[in-house]
């Protein structure tokens, strides 16, 4: 049966092996790994510093804990379009989010929004690659350079994207790479900070000299449900078992089958960083980790070829808006986002074509309830984050089953078959 579904962990089953084999020889927490991949990732960006963290949003809230310090500034701009806990790093690090919408071409900081906002309580700005989706660098450095403040770079899930030639994170003042499980670079949970500023990367080494390493039986419970969870996409079960779940959660509740593994469900405030976050990456991660970026380039070849079939294929339907990309922008396409008026219906009628497709879960943080005190008012941000349905681009999707993707979008439309 032909069935695939909407994601895959990168690096399986391979990682869960290396994963058993470290677990039950008790070398978790040995070796000099940690350094490796911190020089792997410094060299590869094109950075003087590359420090590894426990998770890309600590590694965020490090940056900006240390940048405050420097200046009585205490607003960081940013697109509400991201997940909370980007948000709750700026409150975390003592911090005034200032939410700037969006540009909907590609889902990132509209810069003319950004230099609307600019004051002289601006501290940072930070801009998101979202969906692998190069931001406005150009622009948005522009208008940091013209203030006199650091552009930063969410580079959490654009690792090996690039802008004008620099890596993705090589271009902000320091920038963030996540590790975690829906990442092309993952072990299971961590993140890793790039930035030249010597002073910053001491600050941050200081701050985490004294954090312990991820529990061991932290990371067994993360492996084993990451585990259950490849284990139901796998094409043993997948097709005789979890679409069918999928694709009943999805058609019987609004969100459902996207809010299944979304940690966006219950958007909460934070005021202090958790202490359970104050860990530091294991060398087994590190191990995990370069051995993947091995494979980086092969999957992003693999992404760009779906990004394209996908771009190619529905690019003149008037109903669906495809990323726009910037001159200058190698994009990565993790996964491809499509924007529709109708998604759920769309989503529906995908699924009940056999095409397991899932709705984005982030939404709008200016919106949420929870950030009332930052509320502002970003209609393309709520327009984007209500619109997108994302289509896979993982490394072992077939390109027949993007053609056939494809061949039922028209059809939804009633376009006529791709000549
Ligand atoms: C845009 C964005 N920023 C930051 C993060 C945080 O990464 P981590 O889970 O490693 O903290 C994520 C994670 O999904 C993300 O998608």
């Amino acid at each position: 049966m032909s069935a695939w579904p909407r994601f895959k962990f990168y690096g399986t089953p391979r990682i869960f092996l290396q994963a058993a084999g470290e677990i039950l020889g008790g070398t978790i927490h040995k070796g000099d790994d940690v350094a490796r991949l911190e020089a792997e990732i410094a060299r590869l960006t094109g950075r003087r510093h590359a420090i590894a963290t426990p998770q890309a949003r600590v590694g965020l809230f490090l940056i900006l804990e240390a940048l405050l310090a420097r200046t009585e500034r205490r607003k960081v701009v940013l697109s509400p379009y991201t997940i909370y806990d980007v948000v709750n790093m700026v409150v975390c690090a003592r911090g005034v989010p200032v939410f700037a919408d969006v540009d909907p071409r590609t889902g990132n900081l509209d810069p003319d929004q950004v230099a609307a906002l600019i004051d002289d309580g601006v501290a940072a700005v930070l801009s998101t690659h979202l969906h692998g989706i190069m931001a406005d660098l150009g622009r948005l450095a522009a208008v940091c350079e013209a203030a006199g403040i650091p552009l930063l770079e969410d580079a959490a899930q654009a690792f090996g994207g690039r802008w004008q030639g620099r890596a993705a994170g090589g271009v902000g003042h320091a920038a963030m790479f996540s590790l975690g499980r829906a990442k092309n670079i993952n072990c299971f949970y961590g993140g890793v900070v790039v930035t030249d500023d010597d002073a910053l990367a001491a600050s941050i080494r200081a701050h985490m000299a004294d954090w312990p390493d991820l529990a061991t039986s932290f990371l067994v419970k993360r492996i084993i449900h990451c585990a259950i969870i490849a284990l139901a996409v796998s094409r043993a079960i997948f097709p005789w078992l979890t679409r069918h779940v999928f694709r009943s959660l999805a058609i019987r509740g609004e969100r459902k089958g996207a809010a299944l593994f979304s940690t966006e469900r219950n958007p909460l405030l934070r005021s202090h960083l958790p202490p359970d976050w104050q860990r530091r990456l294991t060398p087994m991660q590190a191990r995990m980790a370069l051995d993947q970026l091995r494979r980086a380039d092969a999957d992003q070849v693999h992404r760009l070829r779906l990004a394209r079939l996908y771009r190619d294929g529905l690019a003149d339907l008037p109903q669906v808006g495809l990323p726009r990309p910037l001159p200058g922008a190698d994009d990565i396409f993790m996964p491809f986002p499509i924007q529709v008026a109708d998604r759920l219906a769309l989503q529906e009628y995908l699924l009940n074509a056999g095409l397991d497709v899932v709705v984005q879960h982030i939404g709008n943080c200016a919106d949420y309830p929870v950030f009332a005190p930052f509320h502002r008012d970003c209609p393309q941000a709520r327009q984007v984050a209500k619109s997108v349905l994302l289509l896979p681009t993982y490394p072992e999707y077939p390109e027949v089953e993007a053609r056939r993707i494809v061949r039922a979008i028209r059809d939804f439309y009633k376009a006529p078959p791709e000549s």
